[in-house]
């Protein structure tokens, strides 16, 4: 099996049901078909300021959440990138290699600087090699990633390419990995925009993946929708076509099928039905969850069994590496 790697940030609180949707319940699917290294990338955390007992639950958390939706910590590897320290390593190293220029024009580094004016640290400037890094340890022929994230790869792409030109085949060149469903799950209260977490809009938008059923239907009954009352899929619907979206993604029928469900169906009753399927859907995902996450004793077996597992892939890269570039044996 080719390897795949992906990391997430344990940025607090449930992932969004957007993140699930586009990310996440793709981690799960992928797991079929590739070796699967998830990294909770704590180090990529601290490029903001942060609460360091917070980061510390986040990332228990999230790695407890990561098992709910069903992220198998024996077939794939799962860690947090902290407690290897290949990953820091490598990011030095690939440090001089990566230039001011490549790193002064990556999108997500301009915005993170505007927003942060106050901590514009050279953590965030060096943010993407630390993200190649990650990627080039684990010789990562694949890497799931959204829009936001394809500059990041294509970079770490760059970096092994010359790397490889200069030292001969060290990297495996990742290639992105566009997740195949297309449904983009958007804000309820404004479906111009994705659902994400970081909408600050009163959350009323965003469903949380831990959202108790009451809440998943308050949000959902108050979802913008429009003042026809038919429930078809179009672009001149995009409310509907939302509810529709996320519909079919937890019932997996079609849209086509989803729109024939609702024949003849007023707005309210469309929303209860909808409510009611991410509901059920997720109550799962929240169940095993809290039984999980009381678990303490577990979540440390599989730390224990888990960070070496990943070590040892991530140090005979960098043993390479060194070998390489001239560090004494
Ligand atoms: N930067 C990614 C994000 O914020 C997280 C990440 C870190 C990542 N290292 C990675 C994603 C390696 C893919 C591959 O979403």
């Amino acid at each position: 099996m080719k390897t795949l790697f992906s990391g997430i940030q344990p940025s607090g609180g449930a992932p969004s049901l957007g993140n699930y949707v586009g990310a996440l319940r793709n981690w799960v699917k992928l797991q079929e078909r590739y070796f699967c290294v998830y990294s909770i990338v704590d180090m990529h955390a601290i490029t903001i300021r942060h609460d360091a007992a917070e980061l510390r639950k986040n990332c228990r958390d999230m790695l407890a959440f990561l098992i709910a939706t069903g992220i198998d910590p024996e077939a794939s590897v799962l860690y947090y990138q902290s407690a290897v320290p290949a990953h820091a390593e490598l990011a030095w190293i690939l440090n001089c290699y990566t230039y001011m220029g490549e790193l002064s024009r990556m999108t997500q580094f301009k915005e993170k600087s505007k927003k942060h004016q106050d901590n514009i640290n050279a953590g965030l400037f060096t943010y993407p090699v630390l993200q190649a890094a990650d990627i080039l340890l684990y010789n990562a022929g694949f890497v799931p990633v959204g829009e936001d994230q394809r500059q990041h790869l294509e970079l770490s792409r760059d970096i092994a390419i010359r790397f490889n030109n200069m030292y001969g085949d060290v990297f495996t060149v990742p290639e992105a990995l566009i997740p195949e469903s297309g449904a983009k799950i958007k804000n309820l209260q404004d479906p111009s925009r994705k659902m994400s977490k970081s909408d600050g809009d009163g959350d009323q938008g965003v469903i949380y993946m831990l959202d108790p059923p009451d809440s998943i239907a308050s949000k959902i009954k108050r979802a913008v929708t429009d003042s026809e009352s038919e429930v078809r899929y179009s672009e001149t619907k995009p409310g509907v076509s939302n509810l529709l979206d996320i519909y079919s993604v937890f019932t997996d029928k079609t849209i086509a099928e989803a729109e024939k469900d609702f024949a003849g169906v007023k707005y309210g009753p469309f929303k209860n039905a909808v409510a009611e399927t991410v509901a059920a859907a997720l109550s799962a995902i929240q169940s095993r969850y809290r039984e999980i996450s009381a678990d303490s004793a577990y979540l440390d077996k599989v730390i224990a069994s888990n960070t070496p597992r990943a070590a040892a892939i991530a140090e005979k890269t960098l043993k390479a590496v060194k070998e390489r570039i001239g560090f004494p044996l």
